[in-house]
């Protein structure tokens, strides 16, 4: 059984070492490896190979809303969010899933609470709107501020929150007013932004906005410890790193491929051990 990374980039991804120790220890006969797709150009021919020579692939940056429309199928949650990061191949048929929103949900649980009176989140792309989407379908929040780079993506991600059922949401650029009202009083912080990948010096939200007493849910995960992160706990935060949301949104995929259970915190545990985190 071969399955499939696809994205760009993907040569760093710790998607093939979570998977391996997973088939290895579950003894399942297959093979898990990523195929480089710079541009969407490929993608259908990509695509129409995977139907004929995968069991199934994920999709990452910057194709999980190109793939959505080149499947036969979507899931209810795929077709709401407009976005699947991955599909299942049955027969020869596609059907596309979006596991994301699953996975933030699932490692926010990880907190020990589920209402949330204000949430703030940093960015509005694929990542934001899986989040957004999780935080309305399991009506978390009460009122949301998204920001961007631009605003315009926010305020589109904003509008579709209000769609979803969030009661009051809000969406502007990553300005320090904008920035300074969407943390003020907010309960959750949660940075759907690649600020801070492969930076350890870098943060979306400067320290003395991180508002006291709240849970920061980081979906950047290389380093582990963001400064988002470290500057929260140090505020009294609970802090969640992004592994927790790979580890279950791996989890779920591993259900849709496999009909089989496997436990986050070990997949969470072979991504740490590949990359030489552990102690
Ligand atoms: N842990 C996990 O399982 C997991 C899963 C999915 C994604 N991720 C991570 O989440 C991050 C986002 O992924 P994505 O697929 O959503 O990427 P994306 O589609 O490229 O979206 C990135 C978003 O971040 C915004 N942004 C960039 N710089 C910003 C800044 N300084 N302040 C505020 N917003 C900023 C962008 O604004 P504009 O819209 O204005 O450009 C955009 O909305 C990546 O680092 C990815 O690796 C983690």
């Amino acid at each position: 059984m071969r399955l499939y990374l696809i994205g760009s980039p993907v040569r760093h991804s710790l998607s093939p070492a979570i998977y391996s120790a997973y088939f290895a220890t579950a003894g399942i006969d297959a093979v898990y490896d990523t195929i480089e797709v710079p541009s969407t150009n490929e993608l259908p021919g990509v695509i129409e190979w995977l139907r004929r020579n995968s069991a199934g692939f994920n999709v990452t940056i910057p194709h999980k809303k190109g793939v959505a429309g080149l499947v036969d199928e979507l899931s209810d949650d795929a077709s709401a969010i407009g976005a699947v990061n991955t599909v299942a191949v049955a027969g020869e048929r596609l059907i596309g899933y979006n596991t994301d929103w699953l996975g933030f949900l699932r490692s926010l649980a990880t907190a020990g609470r589920r209402r949330y009176g204000k949430a703030l989140v940093i960015g509005a792309g694929g990542a934001a709107s899986a989040a957004v989407y999780a935080l309305a379908r399991d009506r978390a929040v009460e009122e949301l501020v998204i920001i961007s780079r631009s605003g315009v993506t926010a305020a589109a991600l904003a509008e579709r929150a209000r769609e979803w059922g969030v009661p009051e949401a809000l969406g502007c650029r990553a300005s320090t007013e904008c920035l300074r009202r969407g943390a003020e009083g907010a309960e959750l912080v949660v940075n759907a932004s690649p600020v801070g990948m492969g930076d350890p010096g870098a943060s979306p939200l400067p320290k003395e906005m991180i508002p006291g007493d709240c849970v920061v849910l980081d979906m950047v995960y290389r380093p582990l410890m963001t400064r988002l992160l470290r500057e929260a706990m140090n505020k009294g935060c609970i802090a969640i790193d992004g592994l927790w949301m790979l580890a279950h949104q791996a989890a779920e995929n591993i259900r849709i491929w496999f009909g089989l259970r496997a436990d986050p915190a070990s997949l969470r545990e072979a991504a740490i051990t590949a990359m030489g985190w552990g102690p």
